[in-house]
């Protein structure tokens, strides 16, 4: 096993790219620490419990709590799989905790859009709560409006989706996680690729340089 880190602010299309990739690619698996959080939300764990607050507010959840989720997928996850890692570490510190945990690091892969265009996407964002897959209003529309391609089911709106929240998410993300492009660049590992070039063409780029 190996992991590519997905870079990115909040709605540059990390999860829309790894979703893909990973439905296309059989040996590429995609982890989400955002899925992984509302999932432990949604049932009311005690790590959901603690996470909720941090959440609504669109602050990062304490380092520990989000660790202790990943180490254990690494854990899990074995054999000829490249992890598409989205969303963790989101800090430096988090960066030094996946480095502990020893697994290899094949790069890291910085999805590039500027944060005029963020609000957009992210105001335009439909999920769904059961499947996970994720639409656009205009440019990623469900062929039936409201309701989810792959399983029926009724799309939602994130919670931290709103236009303030949003703002403190992109003020988080220049704070906390943007250190991590030099990071990674220092490491040799760093990839860019153009986020604002349309979905398939993005996962394209982002297969090609990963
Ligand atoms: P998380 O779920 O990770 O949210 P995020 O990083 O803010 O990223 P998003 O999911 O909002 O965006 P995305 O880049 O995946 O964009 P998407 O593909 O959906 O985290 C949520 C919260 O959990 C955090 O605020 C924090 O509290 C906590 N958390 C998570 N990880 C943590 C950690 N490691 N440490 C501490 N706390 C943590 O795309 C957005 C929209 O654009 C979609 O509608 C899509 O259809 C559209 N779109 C995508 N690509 C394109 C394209 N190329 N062209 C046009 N439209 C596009």
């Amino acid at each position: 096993m190996n992991i590519v880190i997905l870079l990115g602010a909040p709605g540059s299309g990390k999860g829309t790219v790894a979703g893909k990739l990973a439905a296309d690619n059989a040996n590429l698996k995609h982890v989400s620490s955002g899925d992984l959080l509302r999932g432990a939300v949604a049932k009311g764990t005690e790590a959901g419990l603690e996470a909720k607050g941090y959440m609504e507010s669109g602050n990062l959840v304490p380092d520990a709590l989000i660790a202790r989720m990943i180490k254990d997928v690494v854990a899990e996850t074995t054999g000829d799989v490249t992890m598409l890692l989205d969303g963790f570490p989101r800090n430096l510190a988090q960066a030094e905790i996946l480095e502990e945990m020893g697994a290899p690091i094949k790069s890291a892969v910085l999805i590039d859009v500027p944060d005029e265009i963020i609000q957009d996407r992210i105001a335009g964002r439909r999920t769904c709560p059961k499947c996970k897959a994720g639409y656009h209003v205009k440019n990623l529309p469900p062929k039936v409006e409201g309701v989810c391609d792959n399983c029926g089911s009724e799309l939602t709106i994130r919670k931290d989706d709103n236009p303030e929240t949003v703002k403190d998410r992109l003020v988080v993300y220049h704070r906390q996680t943007e250190p991590l492009i030099e990071f990674y660049k220092a490491k040799g590992c760093l990839k860019t690729v153009d986020g604002m070039t349309g979905v398939d063409s993005v996962a394209a780029e982002f297969l090609k340089v990963m």
